[in-house]
């Protein structure tokens, strides 16, 4: 192994190397040229801003304590990390997450290193090609908050499953026991929605008809930048920007008639936008505190449509946002009495997410 100039070698004497004689100043030359004549002493050149050498009969003595630091409070052997990383090994690995991903899956402990080096607990982890999902495992595993995605099918059969497992505490491999990690935590699973608006053979813009109501509303709430809310009793309010600006989005054909109706049920001070297909042209100017739009003019130039690959758009559906689409079942028996003994232990450790 060629390391700093010094290729290493094993003697009965103990760990030696032997300096590359080319590579180093005069000094040393000189030091290692007498030591290799008097097998009797070990020669000392000290230096300032360097390691002291030692050598003996021509080689340099290596010595294990400059190989010691002190991290998280212990003493271990340690080497600073350069670029390549050599001491990561992908042998083994196989199982980790008890999924199968030959030939691409990561090291949970690669994964950790760099998690350790580029995130603090709670921070936001993305990964937008998850594979097998061992960034999400690990950022899990590490508290931090996570992001994954991922198109192929193994986001069925691989991250779902892998991250279950994580969470109920069962996914005990990779760095679970590093981390002592005992399960806890959740997550939300998202299907991506289909393009809004597709070409229809004339070229003309459409929405996807794969959109029913429900998900039309929805997603024009947040195109508009509406919150999606319907209300139960009042059916043009779909959505609010502000306590009293509503959103309302058909694909009825809208009329002088609806308008009039909804605005004989509105408030003064509330306003509205109606999102439609198509509408009579007096719509327009009705009303000052209605606004008619149609869709899709509206989008178009806004976002990128009618692609297989584009940028997220994720829409949220009604409901409790704050409840988790999946709800572990949580760590078995065995795992919950020893999660006991470990908060007791460590009161410190915060509460996962
Ligand atoms: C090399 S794998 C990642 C392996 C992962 N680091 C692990 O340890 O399992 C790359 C993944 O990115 C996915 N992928 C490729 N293009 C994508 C895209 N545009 N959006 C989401 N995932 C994509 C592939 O399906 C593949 O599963």
């Amino acid at each position: 192994m060629i390391k700093n100039g010094l290729s290493r070698q094993k003697t009965e004497a103990g760990t030696l190397s032997q300096p590359n004689y080319s590579g180093v100043g005069q000094k040393t030359r000189d030091l290692i040229d007498a030591s290799k004549k008097d097998d009797t002493k070990v020669y000392l050149l000290q230096r300032e801003k360097y390691q002291d050498i030692y050598l003996w009969k021509g080689d340099r003595i290596l010595f294990y304590k400059d190989k010691m630091k002190i991290i998280n409070g212990s003493l271990v052997t340690a080497e600073l990390v350069k670029n390549i990383w050599l001491d990561m090994n992908y042998q083994g690995i196989a199982k980790e997450g008890n999924v199968v991903f030959p030939k691409s899956k990561k090291p949970e402990s690669q994964i950790r290193r760099i998690l350790q080096m580029s995130t603090n607990k709670n921070d936001l982890v993305l990964d937008s090609f998850l594979g097998s999902g061992t960034t999400s495992a690990v950022a899990h595993k590490m508290n931090r908050r996570w992001i994954g995605v991922e198109l192929g099918d193994h986001c069925y059969t691989h991250c779902i499953p892998r991250l279950k497992q994580v969470c109920d505490g069962t996914d005990q491999g990779g760095i679970s026991k590093k981390v002592n990690w005992q399960g806890g935590g959740g997550f939300k699973f998202y299907e991506l929605a289909p393009s809004l608006l597709k070409k229809d053979k004339y070229d003309n813009w459409v929405i996807d008809e794969c959109y029913n109501a429900d998900m039309l509303a929805a997603s024009m709430s947040k195109h508009e930048g509406f919150k999606y809310y319907p209300n139960p009793e009042i059916y043009w309010k779909q959505g609010q920007s502000t306590e009293k600006d509503y959103i309302f989005t058909t694909t009825q054909f809208v009329t002088a008639d609806l308008i009039d109706t909804i605005h004989d049920e509105m408030k003064d001070d509330e306003s509205l936008l109606i999102c439609c297909k198509s509408f009579q042209k007096v719509c327009e100017t009705k009303y000052p505190n209605i606004t008619v739009k149609k869709i899709p003019n509206m989008l178009l130039g806004r976002c990128e449509f009618g692609k297989k690959d584009y940028s997220l758009n994720i829409i949220d559906m009604p409901g409790d946002e704050d409840a988790p689409e999946f709800v572990p079942v949580g760590p078995p028996k065995e795992n919950i009495k020893k999660q006991k003994k470990v908060k007791k232990k460590d009161k410190n450790q915060p509460e996962l997410f």
